[in-house]
């Protein structure tokens, strides 16, 4: 079994803002180590652990709550969790790396997937941006919801400029530096 530590990866940022893809990317890399990974995808969280909640601001914290949770379970033993889910609220994602540091289990790593609005809309993948400037879809997140981008990340995606690979191999050489995961 290859060796590494248990730690959570925290990817916040816009929708779009590519946390799904980078976070996919590693999951892929962390396989064909032999690490323990597991990913918590927001889309994905919210058709099963969280089906039901919303948008509003107490069903995201709620959401964010219970990936938090799953996700210091998992680093307590010894998975990499990564998480990929917009989770705008700073107070929240805050709170969660609290729990998590000073249970003193694992190590929280929080990534921030960056993109300027104007990158986010012009691309559109899932078509939302569109709706929500026309009004369709209430609070939706940078645009007629809050973000509050992360003040200290430990890492910066900025995913309008840099390639997938190029913010991969960015990370994976921090994750190295940090003494989570071997060269
Ligand atoms: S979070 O705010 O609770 O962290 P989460 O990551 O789970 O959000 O879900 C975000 C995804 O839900 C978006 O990528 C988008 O596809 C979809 N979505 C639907 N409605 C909204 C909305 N009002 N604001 C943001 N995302 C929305």
């Amino acid at each position: 079994m290859a060796s590494h530590e248990g730690f959570v990866l925290w990817f916040t940022g816009l929708s779009g803002a590519g946390k799904s893809t980078l976070a996919n990317r590693l999951v892929q890399e962390f396989n064909v180590r032999g690490y323990k990974v597991e990913l918590l995808d927001g889309d994905e969280v919210r058709t099963n652990l969280s089906k039901g909640l919303g948008f509003s601001k107490e069903d995201r914290d709620t959401n964010i709550r219970r990936i938090g949770w799953v996700a210091r379970v998992l680093a307590r033993n010894g998975v990499i969790a990564i998480t990929a889910a917009i989770s705008p609220y700073a107070e929240v994602r805050d709170e969660i790396r609290r729990q998590v540091e000073e249970e003193g289990r694992a190590k929280f790593v929080e990534a921030y997937a960056y993109a300027p609005l104007e990158a986010l809309v012009e691309r559109d993948v899932k078509g939302l941006y569109k709706k929500a400037l026309a009004g369709e879809i209430a609070n939706f997140t940078g645009v007629s919801d809050p973000y509050e981008a992360p003040e200290h990340p430990e890492f910066v995606a900025c995913t309008a400029e840099e390639s997938v690979e190029t913010s991969a191999e960015r990370l994976l050489a921090f994750l190295t530096e940090q003494g989570l995961i071997n060269a």
